[in-house]
């Protein structure tokens, strides 16, 4: 599926624990593509976005939003806290940024109400105190969608919009929720009078913007526009074909775009895998290839590996091939994008994990689908040498050093998925793009003069 310009529908997905960079990619593949969406999650992810040295820290609104060009949706599949998507409609906005008529958002995405937080803080309380804590982000992210699927206690989007429907619905749903809360240990007095009147002028704010993006975006598809979708978080916390139950509760692998956008797979032209050029985590949840040690230190040092989200430190570690080719696979990956390739400067070894020994001593090349097999697994490297100078000004793979332009051949023929994009920085300017031939998979690698700068 392609548009009149010949741009396939594209979706960049991360590949590994989320973090990877996508913002950045959706910022400079947006300029190519007419309609930016999201489809999964919520206010759980964070992307920065630099141009020209300045920072914009969003959470909900597409990553594209910069771009005056772009129409903006955030579909179906999503979860809304609909006072910090009004925040980001205003920190848009301040910057002289007009979104009116090309900015929407699904009456059919889910709302995420006050208790839905405080559910997540109280379910993690009690999982920390087993050890077993899940380290989500407590924007109630899991107890949203849970409500979706449960069906009698949540709101839509839509529902903002029909003060009689959403009195009722609140009245005879909340005295459930705050006793559910008192139980779970939480006396928080949420006035539903208050709550009502709340998001009924949060619902007033949105009314320019709420639609039915699943007509939109099938007209957009009619129009020949090229879609690009924002995947949120990444494929190994995908809530159906991450490292469950330490995931996020949508499926943020590509395989979310058909169900929360409404648009059949075949709408979807080709998948771009984000991945970072080493590994992070934020929250529990086994990470084979995580260094508790001054290298660990070293990356999220270098990385600035903090969340955007909530602060908290990543967990830091080698890059895990075995974890990627099983991501590259469920997504569908058609081309990589590598990111934050400019932190490994200065080790003398960079490690690639190929496989995973089991305490049985078997080595498995197959991510497994259990996360307590996965905690007992021991990563087998293969040691990269290093290379000491710094790369964040280089413009073209052929600049890079050599040690460095054969890790990125590693990586490619490891995953058997071409590199299409390397990052060495977060600004725009930091992005160096190859020119994919068709079928040029098999004998792809960076090979200086096989790459231009984006
Ligand atoms: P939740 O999505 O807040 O329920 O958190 C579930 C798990 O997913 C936790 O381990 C979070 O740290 C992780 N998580 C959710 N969104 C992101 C993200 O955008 N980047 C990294 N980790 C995330």
């Amino acid at each position: 599926m392609a548009s009149q310009s010949g741009v396939p529908n594209t979706a960049i997905v991360g590949l590994q624990w989320g973090d990877e960079g996508k913002g950045k990619f959706v910022d400079v593949l947006a300029a190519e593509h007419d309609v930016v969406v999201r489809f999964n999650g919520g206010a759980n992810a964070g992307h920065t976005i630099v141009v020209e040295g300045e920072k914009l820290a969003l959470h909900l609104m597409p990553s594209a939003v910069l771009n005056p060009d772009c129409e903006l949706v955030i579909a179906n599949g999503t979860v809304i806290d609909p006072s910090i998507l009004v925040k980001e409609i205003e920190l848009v906005e301040a910057r002289g940024l007009s979104l009116e008529g090309r900015f929407h958002v699904s009456s059919r995405a889910h709302v995420v109400l006050p208790w839905h937080s405080l559910l997540d803080g109280a379910a993690e309380a009690r999982l920390s105190n087993r050890g077993e804590a899940i380290g989500t982000t407590k924007r109630g992210i899991g107890p949203a969608y849970a409500d979706k699927i449960g069906r009698s206690m949540a709101v839509r989007i839509g529902d903002l919009l029909d003060e009689p429907y959403l009195k009722a619905h609140l009245g005879k749903m909340a005295p459930l929720r705050l006793e559910e809360l008192k139980v779970a240990g939480n006396d928080s007095a949420i006035d539903i009078d208050t709550l009502l009147s709340d998001l009924l002028r949060l619902g007033e704010r949105l009314r320019p913007y709420i639609t039915d993006t699943t007509w939109l975006l099938h007209d957009r598809v009619n129009e020949n526009r090229s879609l690009l979708f924002e995947g949120a978080n990444a494929c190994l916390l995908d809530v159906d074909h991450g490292t469950y139950p330490y995931v996020t509760s949508s499926n943020a692998s590509a395989l979310g775009i058909s169900p929360g956008t409404g648009l059949p797979a075949k709408s979807l032209g080709r998948v771009v895998g984000v991945v970072k050029a080493y590994s992070t985590r934020v929250g529990g949840g086994p990470f084979p290839t995580e260094l508790d040690d001054a290298i660990g230190n070293r990356i999220r040092d270098r990385g600035h590996e903090y969340g955007t989200t909530t602060g908290r430190p990543r967990r830091c570690g080698w890059i895990d091939l075995v974890a990627l080719r099983y991501a590259a696979m469920v997504c569908g990956a058609d081309s990589l994008a590598i990111t934050l390739l400019d932190v490994l400067s200065g080790f003398d070894v960079i490690k690639l994990c190929t496989g995973y020994r089991t305490a049985s001593g078997e080595v498995l090349d197959r991510f497994p689908p259990d996360a307590r097999l996965l905690k007992e697994c021991i990563p087998v490297y293969e040691s990269h040498p290093g290379w000491a100078e710094e790369i964040d000004q280089c413009q073209s793979i052929s600049d890079l050093p050599e040690a460095c332009q054969s890790y990125l051949h590693s990586l490619e023929s490891h995953l058997g998925v071409p590199i299409e994009f390397v990052s060495v920085g977060p600004d725009r300017r930091q992005t160096m793009r190859r020119t994919l031939q068709p079928n040029s998979g098999e004998d792809s690698c960076c090979h200086p003069g096989s790459l231009e700068n984006a």
